[in-house]
């Protein structure tokens, strides 16, 4: 089945985003639209989209405003707005935009195709009902080229952090069967991929409906199935960081020595009010369980600064925990307040100002340990998985190392895109490190 329908596909947000655009791709390719790669190419342009801070809000308040010149200037086009944005706004998002024609929340892509033929018969369309059982576990994302995939294993939240949509815009947790994941990394192999990466957005509450066998249990299955594949995983959440998926990542050489752990806070009282469910010592007990069984194991992590009533004391706090922890890496963000969570009823009272200026005194001081730890692999080897020439300079190529380091070295004649080589790290800077091939 073919029809007129050039469809282009923009993503915002986080990587499940990203997964859940290969799952629309696929539906409206299977419906029989073409799917382009700009949106001059189409008449068809969707957005999806994230809610998770204002800003992210705002960039795409941008890009609409945007597209209604476009929209006016150039071609009859149909512009709808997918994923959390729609599920947070609904109705709203096509009132108070014109240009917008569908709105279609997280659990709903399988309407996507019948609601763009009903928008070019001049219908507005609407789907955000979120469900407690989709996972679009039947339908295969269509992926680009590449050596790495990534692969939604649950979707949804249950932990309701108080500052936090996203148990609003993707609603309750569920995941795919155990089997299906574990088929679909055996494929993907078959089709050349080399790196997996397993996403949910709490990835270790992961259940199998059928088997109830845990994310320990999931890994373990993969890991076996393919053992030359390099499995990753992101988000894991330290409530769910059990010991039993500690040793499964340690007794397997093919899961990589990557863990992403949000801390947050490093101040109790304020973990408290984001309902986090643990204390900074429990957060810290996971950190060493980790590093004595994994002693070569990377972590990094996501810290908010100036959350309602934090003061300087608990400022200091989270300042101490990266101090004591060294993370090779963090994700900082100020505070946004999120309308219907739980912390918007808080009074948002650290001033903009004073949220910078602690976000900056964190920054600085996360990049200066990242820089050290980074000095530190001077004279080390690492496996790297080559993905093609860096894009600052072509002569070089960029690839990851197991700890998830992006590595910049000039490739060998011999060197592939998804070969492993062996690399000596020669230089570092706080994101990146340099390195030259070692036989
Ligand atoms: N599920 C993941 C990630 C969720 S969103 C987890 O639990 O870790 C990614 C990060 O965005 C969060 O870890 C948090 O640090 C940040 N974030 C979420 N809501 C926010 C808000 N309202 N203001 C600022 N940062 C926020
Ligand atoms: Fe949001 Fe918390 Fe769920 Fe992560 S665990 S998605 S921060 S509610
Ligand atoms: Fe954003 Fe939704 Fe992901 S709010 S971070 S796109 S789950």
């Amino acid at each position: 089945m073919e029809n007129n329908f050039s469809v282009y596909i923009e993503t915002y947000g986080c990587q499940m985003n990203i997964s859940d655009t290969e799952i629309v791709s696929r539906i409206v390719t299977n419906a029989g639209y073409n799917l382009v790669d700009s949106p001059k190419k189409a008449n068809v342009i969707l957005l999806n989209t994230c809610s998770v801070r204002e800003n992210a809000e705002r960039k795409i308040h941008d890009k609409l405003k945007q597209l209604k010149k476009f929209k006016d200037n150039e071609h009859q086009i149909v512009v709808g707005v997918l994923g959390c944005m729609a599920e947070r706004l609904r109705n709203k998002i096509i009132e108070s935009n014109s240009i917008v024609d569908i709105a279609v929340g997280p659990d709903e892509y399988r309407k996507v195709p019948d609601l763009i033929q009903k928008a070019f018969a001049g219908e507005k369309g609407i789907a955000v009902k979120l469900s407690r059982v989709e996972t679009y576990d039947d339908i295969e994302p269509l992926r680009k080229e590449g050596i790495s995939a990534w692969i939604s294993i649950m979707r949804g939240c249950d932990k309701f952090c108080s500052f936090c949509v996203v148990p609003y815009t993707r609603g309750r947790e569920r995941s795919r069967k155990l089997q299906n994941v574990v088929d679909e990394v055996k494929k993907l192999w078959d089709e050349g991929i080399k790196e997996v990466t397993l996403l949910g957005q709490n990835v270790n509450s992961y259940k199998c409906p059928i088997t109830n066998s845990d994310f320990a249990d999931l890994l373990l299955e993969c890991s076996k199935s393919v053992p030359q594949m390099r499995i990753r995983f992101i988000t894991s959440h330290p409530q769910d960081m059990s010991d039993k998926l500690i040793e499964t990542i340690a007794e397997r050489d093919n899961i990589c020595k990557y863990i992403h752990l949000p801390l947050q806070s490093g101040s109790n009282r304020i973990l408290q009010l984001m309902n986090r469910n643990y204390t900074y010592e429990h957060y810290l007990g996971r950190i060493n369980k980790i590093r004595t069984l994994i002693p070569n194991c990377a972590l990094s992590t996501d810290i908010i600064a100036g959350f309602p009533t934090e003061t300087l004391e608990d400022h200091q706090a989270t300042l101490r925990a990266l101090e004591e922890i060294r993370f090779e890496g963090a994700y900082m963000f100020r505070y946004s307040p999120r309308e219907h969570t739980k912390a918007y009823k808080l009074q948002d009272d650290v001033s903009e100002k004073e949220k910078i200026r602690r976000l900056n005194e964190i920054i600085d001081l996360q990049n200066q340990i990242s820089k050290e730890i980074n000095l530190s692999e001077i004279g080390m080897f690492h496996l790297v998985l080559p993905e093609g020439p860096s894009k600052k300079d072509k002569n070089y190529w960029a690839g990851r190392t197991d700890t998830n380091k992006v590595v910049i070295f000039k490739p060998a004649n011999d060197t592939k895109v998804g070969n492993l080589v062996k690399v000596k790290i020669i230089n570092a800077t706080s994101a990146t490190l340099f390195g030259e091939i070692v036989q």
